[in-house]
């Protein structure tokens, strides 16, 4: 019941977690608007949701688009004239060791996974503020808690999306607002097959990893749950658990099973 004709703004719900959440928030009757840049992909998640909910509305765009996100912001408010959770699922990994990467594929992974979400948010706040709700839920990463071999610029990415969004959870400026960081391990969806290599060009493989990840459904379940429960941070992960604890307890023994199994 919670989150019938709530109105959910999903960036990147072309696929993969974004999709997911989007066809179980519609089971749930929420109201929903869905961005990401492939508009044929997207109007296929929302023919979907439209046998769920009622209300589906897609807003296609390129969320790394500086000079348009304000209006995006301002479209998507428009859409039902009020959001009460937005969900920053949009983002890009890569696939490429620091010593052969342009500095170009880190600017393009700063991009989407934090200048996206950050710019999103900003724009958002003041409508959060004259209402005094809302519930921002951004989809970070393990790789934004600790290191992982192959995605020096997408760490840095999800660990600068850890920062921000803990320290607007820090400043709470705004009672009634919630704010959710999502710390998932690898989830089976096709976010490999885009991943960034060295210089920039589709890694266009579904790695072992990810083939093995846990089921997206899973995912989408749990982060609903913790939407729900107003939690402030969500870890979903099997063996990236215990590597975070490794991490904490016995650094030595993190360093040499990440070194491993990152280049998976
Ligand atoms: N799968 C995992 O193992 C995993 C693990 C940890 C964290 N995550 C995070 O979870 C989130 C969702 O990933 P996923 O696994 O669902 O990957 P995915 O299936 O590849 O989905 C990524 C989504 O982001 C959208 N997107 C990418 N660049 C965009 C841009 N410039 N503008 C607008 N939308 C854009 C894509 O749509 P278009 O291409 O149509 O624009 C797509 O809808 C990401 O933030 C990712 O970093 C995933």
């Amino acid at each position: 019941m919670y989150f019938k004709d709530k109105i959910i703004w999903i960036t990147g719900a072309s696929s993969g977690i974004g999709a997911e959440l989007a066809k179980q928030l519609a089971i749930l009757e929420a109201k929903l608007i869905l961005t990401a840049r492939n508009e044929s992909a997207l109007l296929t998640v929302q023919k979907n949701c439209l046998q769920y909910t009622a209300c589906c509305t897609i807003l296609p765009a390129d969320v790394c688009s500086a000079d348009t996100i304000e209006v995006l912001v301002q479209h998507a408010i428009a859409a039902y004239g009020n959001i009460d959770i937005v969900i920053h699922s949009a983002g890009i990994t890569q696939r490429s060791l620091a010593i052969n990467t342009d500095m170009s594929v880190y600017r393009q992974l700063m991009e989407v996974n934090f200048f996206a979400p950050a710019a999103i948010t900003k724009y958002l706040l003041p409508h959060f503020k004259e209402k005094n709700s809302g519930h921002i839920v951004v989809i970070g990463s393990m790789a934004g808690l600790m290191g992982f071999p192959m995605r020096t610029g997408y760490a840095a990415a999800k660990h600068a999306v850890k920062g921000f969004f803990e320290t607007l959870q820090v400043e709470h400026t705004i009672p009634g607002l919630y704010i959710t960081i999502v710390s998932p391990g690898r989830i089976k969806t096709p976010i490999s097959l885009s991943a960034l290599t060295a210089n920039g060009s589709p890694h266009n493989k579904m790695d072992a990893g990810q083939l093995n990840g846990i089921p997206v459904v899973v995912c989408a379940q749990k982060i609903m749950k913790g939407i729900e429960q107003k939690r402030k941070h969500i870890i979903i992960a099997r063996g990236e658990r215990i590597l975070y604890w490794l991490w904490w307890y016995c650094p030595p023994l993190y360093y040499r099973i990440a070194r491993k199994k990152g280049m998976r």
